[in-house]
């Protein structure tokens, strides 16, 4: 009997480590296989029985579960975990075999397609790989969507003794786990996307910044790229190609700015995470002033597929200048959060009440934070935005690293301002002054405002345009942000403050 148990660390969190005990116990005979998450946080863990090579799901598994479980009574049966409406409804390209495959295995690895991408990249010149990638239209998935293949290109044609490829796995924002699932889940794929990348830009060294409250990724990883490393993955002759590329994983600072490409840079060199001033732009003066590609962990896990499968394949999917995929992570006040694959395209109200489920309490959704800690309060009248960069733009927000957090309508929208001011200010490099005093002005400001201060409202309108257009780096320069679309949405959460303090 084969029966598989996720070692996520959001599974673990949630009991696996317990339900392992006890199918050990009452099956010592049954070969465990230890996966990654299907990616339903409300299903986990989640326990699949292989039977005549169809995976059966049960879950929330406790422990007092497992009877029924190895004898297929169990109430919390699920059946084919394929089958599943939340799995039938993706198109994982990126996720393919998370979930699926032993983390740790190169050969199941192999077995699901891995290494394929890579084999036909290294039949390749770095230009036709840059070529590929720019073709595919890949846009980073760590915030900015700026053209991977561009990025590439400039650390391409950089002339220098030197290069780097720098992976963001930094994961700060709020809601966003898509990094750590893919990490804790496939390492591989981000070391093939790695290798890809060096190859393609002639770096042959590459840094993974891993932050520090991952200490699964970091361990899962880690041992990955050992593995790498002994199976000729990695090092001096890449799958026999002539080609060198190796790669380390760091431990990140813990501070969010350290999520910054040039604060990580900085910090990735030992220094404090403080951002740097562009240009000179981290392509070409980057880590160690080499030119560096810094791209973020679903970014570069995402190449891999693209020369499995073929530019094309991938442009396919999407939505005008978003192609492929995106990895939503619905969180917050949701019946069912977790990870979902699909083309750029699907609208934010079918992500939030069809595949969430609305909210957990029940209660009507409110808002949806999509994006992190930067990202615009999207009230329920946007919600036939579609999931694409620029139509998040034209609707006022921006998608960030794809995290959205589901609110209900219990929420105080002036104390989520007056949050996101705080965050900032607490968060702040402090490098510049928009960003370093506007912030505690900020909180100071919203402060008064729920005084009854109505003279503080335009101040904070004033406010919020200084530090956009003035902060050096998107921390103090989004900020506005989650406090305009909080105070344009939802007035009424600033005036009945305002009321009841009269
Ligand atoms: C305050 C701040 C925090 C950031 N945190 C992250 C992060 O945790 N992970 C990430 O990939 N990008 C983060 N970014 C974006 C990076 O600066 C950079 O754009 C990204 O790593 C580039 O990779 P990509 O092109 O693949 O998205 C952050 C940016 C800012 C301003
Ligand atoms: S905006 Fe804030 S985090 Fe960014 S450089 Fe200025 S002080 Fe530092």
């Amino acid at each position: 009997m084969k029966v598989y148990v996720p070692m996520d660390s959001a599974a673990k969190a949630l009991g696996a480590e317990d339900v392992v005990a006890a199918l050990r116990a009452a099956a010592p005979e049954a070969e465990i296989v230890r996966t990654g998450s299907r990616g339903m946080i409300w299903l986990e863990p989640l326990v699949e029985v292989e039977l005549d090579g169809v995976r059966l799901g049960f879950g929330p598994a406790e422990p007092s579960d497992v009877p029924g479980i190895l004898d297929g009574s169990s109430a919390k049966a699920l059946g084919p975990v394929e089958d599943l409406d939340w799995m039938k409804r993706q198109t994982r390209l990126t996720f393919a075999r998370v979930g699926v495959i032993d983390p740790l295995s190169l050969s199941d690895y192999q077995a699901h397609g891995g290494l394929t991408g890579l084999r036909r990249a290294l039949a390749m010149t770095g230009q036709e790989i840059v070529d590929e990638v720019k073709a595919s239209g890949l846009r980073g998935r760590g915030g900015a969507g700026f053209p991977t293949g561009i990025k590439w290109q400039t650390v391409h044609d950089a002339d220098a003794p030197q290069k780097y490829i720098v992976c963001n796995a930094d994961e700060g924002d709020s809601a966003t786990f898509a990094d750590r699932m893919l990490m804790e889940g496939d390492p591989f794929t981000l070391i093939e996307g790695m290798a890809i990348a060096g190859i393609g830009v002639g770096a042959t060294k590459g840094y993974v910044y891993l932050r520090s409250e991952y200490p699964d990724a970091i361990a899962v990883l880690s041992r990955a790229v050992e593995i790498a490393r002994a199976e000729g993955l990695l090092g001096g002759d890449v799958l026999c190609s002539g080609r060198a590329f190796d790669m380390e994983v760091r431990k990140g600072a813990g501070a969010y700015v350290c999520g910054e490409e040039t604060s990580l840079l900085n910090s990735l060199e030992g220094k404090r995470g403080v951002v740097r001033s562009k240009p000179p732009l981290p392509a070409l003066e980057g880590f160690l002033g080499r030119p560096t590609v810094v791209n973020n962990v679903i970014s570069l896990a995402t190449v891999p597929v693209i020369f499995e499968k073929g530019a094309q394949f991938y442009a396919d999917f999407g939505l005008g200048r978003s192609r492929g995929t995106v990895t939503l992570q619905i969180a917050g006040n949701v019946a069912q959060g977790g990870l979902f694959e699909t083309a750029f395209g699907i609208s934010l109200g079918e992500v939030v009440n069809d595949l969430g489920g609305g909210t957990a309490s029940g209660r009507p959704v409110k808002a949806v934070q999509v994006g992190g800690p930067l990202g615009a309060y999207m009230p329920v009248s946007k919600f036939d935005t579609p999931l694409g960069y620029e139509e998040f733009d034209t609707a006022g927000g921006l998608i960030g690293h794809a995290g959205l957090t589901v609110f209900d309508d219990t929420t105080d929208m002036l104390g989520m301002a007056r949050f996101a001011m705080e965050f900032c200010a607490v968060e702040s490099c402090g490098k510049c002054t928009p960003c370093r005093i506007g912030a505690v002005r900020g909180v100071e400001t919203i402060d008064r405002i729920a005084q009854g201060d109505a003279d503080a409202l335009p101040l904070l309108t004033d406010l919020c345009e200084t530090m956009k257009d003035g902060s050096l780096c998107a921390l103090g320069g989004f900020t506005p942000f989650p406090v305009m679309s909080a105070l344009t949405h939802f007035p009424d959460d600033f005036a009945r403050l305002k009321e009841a303090a009269e």
